[in-house]
């Protein structure tokens, strides 16, 4: 791809002039979009993911003694690591880092320092998976540089303890997932109960996919998401004692939920039971090329992540409503962890410019934000090139 290959040499220029020498690897991940599927994964549910065309890359090259130093553009900051030394990060960026190092150490040897270069241009608290991106391309890179002995399904796995160790945020495996794994053109049928995965041609014919950014980033993101986390365990705790039959998240009926005498808790597994629901359905909609049906799916699962979940916000909302006025607009919702970040949706090609100065005015004249819009290409999931 060429649009890769140009960043890849851009960001190799800027690795030799950091450290005055070429790199000997380009590590790659991208970010992610979800079509549907939303906070279902936590709860092993399934996803329909695919990785897009923009980037967390890292050059590397070995050092001879035990330092690791990075430098990162996009944080406009450097950390300098000594292997078997405690390190205090001081930026979040950095944490990541020290998570992915330390990790990969658990279970295998990292025998000598390194130089690398970050640079990404995945938008930030967007909901695209801006972190899963840089964990990934860390990992790959430590794998690939450290001859790591595991395969892909560990590496995400270890990509997501980043997250739960480091971070605090008990998040699912869907954004790691997909930035490792998707292929270029393709979406993924993700099952987190069994972790496998399948690709599939999902035609849209006249329409494209577009994201809307509300760059409303997520600050209620991670508390948030660790009560979904908890209200929804909670949930299947008491079902399991109410009916021995459920023991995991997939045994729930939606009969099952009226079982449940808690509002709020019965609101969230109703979520997590249609939503996992709206995912079968969705493949299905797509292999019968019924593409109405998929934008209906679209707005249900974003009426019950606003309403069951609860997990959008005002401006989510109003992007969804405001869309659905506009004529060659099929479906959309938010994605991701919500309370800000992108809508994903499906607008008809020849009207996209049009869709672009119907949405954007109206929601700076709502909100008094300049919202961005996306198209994207669905592409390739991680790689690390050698040289
Ligand atoms: C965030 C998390 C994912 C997933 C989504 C919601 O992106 O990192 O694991 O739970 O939210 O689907």
């Amino acid at each position: 791809m060429q649009e890769l290959e140009n960043l890849k040499q851009n960001i190799s220029n800027k690795f030799t002039n950091t450290f005055n020498e070429s790199p000997e690897m380009i590590s790659v991940a991208p970010g992610r979009i979800n079509v549907i599927g939303e906070h279902t994964d936590y709860n092993l549910g399934f996803s329909m993911p695919a990785a897009i065309n923009r980037w967390v890359i890292i050059c590397f090259s070995y050092r001879n003694d035990n330092i690791i130093k990075i430098s990162s553009e996009s944080f406009g900051s450097t950390m300098e690591y000594h292997l078997g030394k405690h390190f205090e990060p001081s930026q979040s960026w950095m944490q990541y880092m020290q998570g992915a190092i330390e990790i990969y150490q658990r279970t295998e040897k990292i025998d000598r320092g390194f130089n690398a270069y970050i640079w990404g241009n995945v938008p930030l608290g967007s909901g695209v998976s801006s972190s899963a991106a840089l964990e990934v391309a860390t990992m790959a890179l430590l794998r690939t540089a450290y001859k790591g002995n595991f395969d892909d399904v560990s590496l995400v796995i270890n990509c997501q303890k980043i997250e739960h160790e480091y971070l605090g945020v008990k998040s699912g495996l869907l954004d790691q997932y997909a930035s490792q794994l998707s292929k270029a053109g393709k979406l993924m049928s993700l099952d987190f109960q069994s972790l496998t995965h399948s690709y599939f041609d999902a035609a849209i014919g006249k329409y494209c996919w577009v994201l809307v950014n509300t760059k409303v980033k997520r600050e209620l993101a991670g508390s948030k998401y660790s009560e979904r986390v908890e209200e929804t365990q909670a949930g299947l705790k008491t079902l399991n004692t109410l009916k021995s039959t459920i023991k995991k998240f997939r045994d729930i009926t939606i009969n099952d939920i009226d079982l449940l005498e808690n509002k709020v808790i019965k609101k969230r597994i109703k979520h997590f039971v249609t939503e996992n629901q709206r995912v079968i359905d969705t493949a299905k909609a797509f292999e019968t090329n019924n593409l109405d049906l998929v934008g209906k799916l679209l707005l249900q699962s974003h009426e019950s992540l606003k309403n069951d979940y609860e997990v959008s916000c005002v401006e989510l909302d109003f992007l969804v409503e405001k869309s659905l006025q506009f004529d060659g607009f099929l479906g959309g919702r938010m994605m991701g962890g919500g309370f800000g970040g992108c809508t994903i949706n499906l607008v008809e090609k020849t009207k996209l410019s049009q869709y672009e100065s119907y949405i954007l005015p109206a929601y700076k004249s709502r909100f008094n934000i300049e919202g961005e819009i996306y198209a994207f290409d669905m592409v390739d999931g991680a790689s690390v090139e050698v040289f």
